[in-house]
């Protein structure tokens, strides 16, 4: 029944209403390997019928589904979970070849995905609504008594981005499930082979047809469509700013979870223990080459302790394995397209025109660049401010902490911050007035654990991930009041 999903000529199909079904377009989208351009798939482009077909499964199906008891819907989650575990190394296998990422970060990614789905499972099992005395609001007698529950939503669309293909698809899907909901999925279009693995999990587990449904097609061609449905009743995206802010303007009237760029600082004050800072700073920007929400992409350093931090980092940077993520293990892979390759050698080309120093790296092989670190980064460079999202990594200078917060809030990003001293009051200073969504403390900037909220202010976000925060997030109070004599 599961090689439904796939695979005469590599082709995949979107899982409908319990099915697995061939689009009638004939319109297949072809998914290379970044690292080979070898052929991993087809995917289907869907038509604007089919995703209406989908999307109203969803609806359909989303009653029976809230009708469940929850510590049901708990045990098929914590089977989903199991499942995933199991074929951890199946799927993190798909991953290497679909975006390139390395195999340990790979299983990684799946095995963290499983704890996430169980601990969803957990947490809304053990979530409780209230009571609420009108008493204590002036001119209320003691009778008003509000009884306070979570309920359902309705139809969440989860639109995942290319580079966590299993964790922010499920991520999205599991707390919107525990809360009642069903989900129709828009995977990016490079990661969804990947994302369909994941839902056949699902699938296999045991959520009853038309809970979770796939909606495969290129978003520039269906997006728009897709989140303006009036049958969606609640958007979960992460991915970029730009889409974010598209999906923002069409939308009306319609609860938004967003969670996009980034260009988070890591702070290195005089006192900082640099060992520790460089050792942080190098895994959280190259690690996937960079292409995470939550690299460190820039490090304002004070002046004084500049130069030595600068050595530790560099022969950190030397050290990191570059190549090809099928073969071997490696820390800096080949980016996820040409466009994307192009991009980030723009900001390292404009920074050196200008007068930067490129200490490590600067150089590319197709979509390959190598680990790069840029010294003496001024403000009128576009390193300063853009997101590259690769590994390239620009340092600035500053006189002192004041500096480094001024810096640090006028980037249009407020997704997270790390700060490293050996002083906690300075670190407190500091944190208290940075404008993101987590500060770190002597550590690299980084979304998990995945109980904890994850949010972005400014251009980085809107709402709070984060389990329990997502489960709230994909339900609303409802309260039914008591009016006793
Ligand atoms: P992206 O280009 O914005 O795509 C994200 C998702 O949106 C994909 O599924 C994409 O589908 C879809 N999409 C594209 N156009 C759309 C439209 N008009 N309407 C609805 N959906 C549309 O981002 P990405 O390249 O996958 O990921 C990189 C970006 O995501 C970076 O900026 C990064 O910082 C951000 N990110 C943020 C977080 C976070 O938690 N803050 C996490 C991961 C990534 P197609 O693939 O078919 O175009
Ligand atoms: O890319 C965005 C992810 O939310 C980052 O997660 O900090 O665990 O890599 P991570």
């Amino acid at each position: 029944m599961f090689n439904d999903l796939c695979c005469k000529d590599k082709i995949y199909r979107n899982y409908v209403g319990g099915e697995w079904v061939k689009s009638e377009t004939s319109k297949l989208i072809s998914i290379n390997s970044p690292v080979d351009g070898s052929l991993v798939g087809k995917v289907q482009a869907m038509s604007k019928e089919e995703v209406d077909y989908a999307i109203q499964n969803a609806k359909e199906a989303q009653k029976q589904w809230d009708k469940m008891p929850i510590n049901k819907r708990a045990t098929i989650l914590l089977k989903a979970a199991d499942l995933l575990d199991e074929k951890a190394e199946e799927i993190a296998n798909i991953m290497v070849l679909e975006i390139a990422k390395d195999k340990k970060s790979a299983i990684s990614e799946v095995n963290r995905t499983a704890d996430y789905i169980r601990f969803s499972a957990d947490t809304a099992k053990n979530m409780a609504g209230e009571t609420l005395p009108g008493e204590s609001f002036p001119g209320t007698g003691k009778g008003k008594i509000s009884i306070v529950n979570r309920v359902s939503l309705g139809v969440v669309l989860a639109i995942s981005p290319f580079n966590y293909p299993v964790n922010l698809s499920a991520s999205k899907i599991a707390p919107a499930l525990m809360a009642g909901n069903s989900v129709v999925l828009k995977p990016a279009t490079q990661g969804s082979i990947s994302a369909l693995h994941l839902v056949r999990v699902f699938q296999e587990a045991g959520v009853p047809a038309g809970v979770i449904n796939t909606i495969t097609g290129r978003g520039s061609e269906i997006g728009d469509y897709v989140v303006g449905h009036p049958l969606v009743d609640f958007i979960n995206f992460t991915g970029s700013t730009e889409i974010g802010l598209r999906i923002s303007g069409i939308t009306t009237m319609k609860p938004l979870l967003m969670e996009l760029g980034g260009k988070d600082a890591a702070i290195v004050l005089e006192d900082a223990d640099l060992d520790l800072a460089a050792h942080n700073i190098v895994a959280g920007a190259y690690s996937y080459s960079g292409q995470r929400c939550t690299a460190v992409k820039r490090i304002l350093v004070i002046d004084k302790v500049a130069d030595e931090l600068v050595k530790k980092v560099r022969e950190k940077v030397k050290l990191l394995k570059v190549g090809n993520p099928i073969n071997e293990q490696v820390d800096v892979v080949p980016l996820i397209d040409d466009k994307a390759a192009d991009y980030v050698e723009s900001l390292i080309l404009e920074s050196k025109e200008k007068g930067a120093t490129i200490l490590e790296g600067g150089n590319r092989e197709g979509n390959l660049i190598y680990p790069t670190l840029v010294d003496n980064v001024t403000l009128d460079m576009r390193l300063a401010w853009e997101e590259p999202f690769g590994p390239v990594l620009p340092i600035i200078r500053v006189n002192n902490v004041d500096e480094a917060i001024s810096i640090a809030n006028k980037s249009e990003y407020g997704l997270q911050s790390s700060v490293f001293t050996r002083d906690i009051n300075k670190a407190f200073y500091v944190a208290n007035k940075l404008e993101v969504g987590t500060v770190q403390i002597n550590n690299k900037t980084e979304r998990g654990p995945d109980h904890f909220p994850f949010s972005g202010v400014k251009a980085s976000g809107i709402g709070t991930q984060g389990i329990r925060y997502s489960i709230e997030a994909m339900s609303r109070p409802k309260a039914i009041v008591l009016n006793i004599e």
